[in-house]
């Protein structure tokens, strides 16, 4: 039986639970989201020693816009005060570092801290972070398959001839190979319209640590619950072994 023996390539994160970290201590749910944040520097590091090559992490859905206004305020400053931080230390890091999302909805001056941290990282390939902000699974889809019918249109392509590496070019996180492993926090068992297409054949973990408490040793779970798996694609184990 094929055994995911060695450690994952990429592994995409779902953040959850800095709300609910902060109400336990009494405490508004931004004090949880500042924590929050540094639990992710920490998990970066924490990837950066394994070797992971690609790790995406989802800080900010297209749905929590719709959060309370006074909330949404204070992750967007915390993105700007997080870039301002540490785009020096995740370049010295040698860490890529590119944004997944919608950009349309952001102040100006996030924006150009985004587009500065992008092009400061382009040169670095120890590790690729993505940070899928204003994202969703749906809209990825969407956004990708305009882009495909455009072209479709532009260049006269027969659309019966498309295929599935035809869309993958349009997604957001095209060249990436899917995620070999998929962590979520904080306890629920959902997608919550993270990376709906690139998830299909994914390793799927639930932790019941909230975000802020999610450290090295978690992560050495996550790891090691991903290595006894048996990744089969739809195959019998046999034709797996060969
Ligand atoms: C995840 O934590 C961070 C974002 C979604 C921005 P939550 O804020 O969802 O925390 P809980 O799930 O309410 O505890
Ligand atoms: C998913 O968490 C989005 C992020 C972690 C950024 P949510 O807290 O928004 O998801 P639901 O509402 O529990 O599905
Ligand atoms: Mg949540």
């Amino acid at each position: 039986m094929a055994k995911a023996k060695t450690l994952p390539t990429h592994v995409a994160v779902v953040m959850d639970g800095n709300g609910r970290w902060a109400s336990k201590r009494l405490l508004p749910r931004t004090v949880g989201h500042r924590q929050g944040a540094k639990a992710s520097r920490k998990i970066i590091e924490a990837c950066l020693k394994k070797n992971i090559k690609y790790l995406t992490l989802f800080a900010f859905s297209s749905e929590n816009w719709k959060r309370p206004q006074e909330e949404v305020r204070t992750l967007m400053e915390l993105f700007l005060s997080s870039l301002e931080n540490d785009a020096e230390t995740l370049y010295q890091q040698g860490i890529k570092v590119r944004f997944i999302g919608g950009r349309t909805q952001f102040s100006a001056q996030l924006c150009e801290l985004i587009e500065k941290t992008e092009r400061l990282t382009e040169g670095n390939d120890r590790m690729l972070l993505s940070i899928a902000i204003d994202y969703s699974g749906r809209w990825d889809l969407m956004q990708a398959s305009k882009q495909l019918c455009k072209q479709a249109h532009l260049l006269n392509l027969n659309v019966d001839e498309l295929d599935e590496a035809a869309l993958e070019k349009y997604l957001s996180t095209y060249p990436l190979p899917d995620p070999d492993l998929f962590i979520r926090t904080g306890g629920e068992q959902r997608i919550s319209n993270f990376l709906i297409w690139q998830l299909a054949y994914t390793e799927l973990y639930f932790s019941d640590t909230l975000w802020p408490d999610f450290d090295a040793k978690d992560l050495e779970l996550a790891l090691a619950s991903y290595t006894i798996r048996k990744r089969r694609y739809g195959l019998v184990p046999e034709q797996i072994e060969t």
